[in-house]
């Protein structure tokens, strides 16, 4: 049975991705879903523990999905797992991009290809930027994670939003 790494940051994991590590599982029957740093992306919303700690509950159930987290490159972990393909899910052409480069820089230096699975359309809007965006603000974001995840947001402590910079006077609408 081939294993498959499917890698991200997923911070949080959404619907999304859930979709993609089902339609993998089907594809590959075994799936390790790396959660690893994005060196393009600022501090992020979870640690890689409690971000591993909500994957884990969030795949219960799904049989052939386990979960890692690694520390540097996606390559390192595919053979690190003996992964025989990484998986990438694609939402948009606009992701097709930089899944094309970094999936010809990862086969040329470890030689494992990277195989892409469409998103389901219904689910392709979701990202996990504009999640964790609502949740700062306190948006409602139940129907775009599972459970473990929208239970990891709501225990955060919740920021006010931010006030206007300057107040608004009757001179500024001249
Ligand atoms: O969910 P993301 O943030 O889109 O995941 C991106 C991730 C973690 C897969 C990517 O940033 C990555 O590959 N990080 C590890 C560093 C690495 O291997 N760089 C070379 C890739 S070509």
């Amino acid at each position: 049975m081939p294993t498959a790494l499917y890698p991200g940051s997923f911070d949080p994991l959404h619907l999304g991705h859930l979709d993609i590590v089902e339609q993998a599982v089907e594809l590959f029957g075994d799936v390790v879903v790396g959660v690893l740093h994005n060196p393009g992306k600022e501090a992020g919303l979870f640690s890689a523990d409690e971000r591993l700690a909500m994957i884990r509950e969030s795949l219960r159930g799904i049989d052939g999905a386990r979960t890692a987290t690694f520390a540097g490159l996606v390559i390192d972990a595919a053979r690190e797992i003996g992964a025989d393909f990484i998986v990438k899910g694609l939402r948009t052409a606009g992701d097709f991009e930089l899944e094309q480069q970094m999936a010809h820089t990862n086969y040329s230096s470890g030689g494992v290809r990277t195989v892409y699975l469409p998103c389901s359309p219904e689910r392709a809007f979701i990202s996990s930027r504009f999640i964790r965006e609502l949740a700062k603000y306190g948006g409602h974001i139940g129907h775009l994670v599972p459970d473990p995840v929208a239970a990891g947001l709501a225990a955060r402590p919740q920021p006010r939003p931010p006030a206007p910079a300057t107040p608004s006077t009757m001179s500024d609408t001249r």
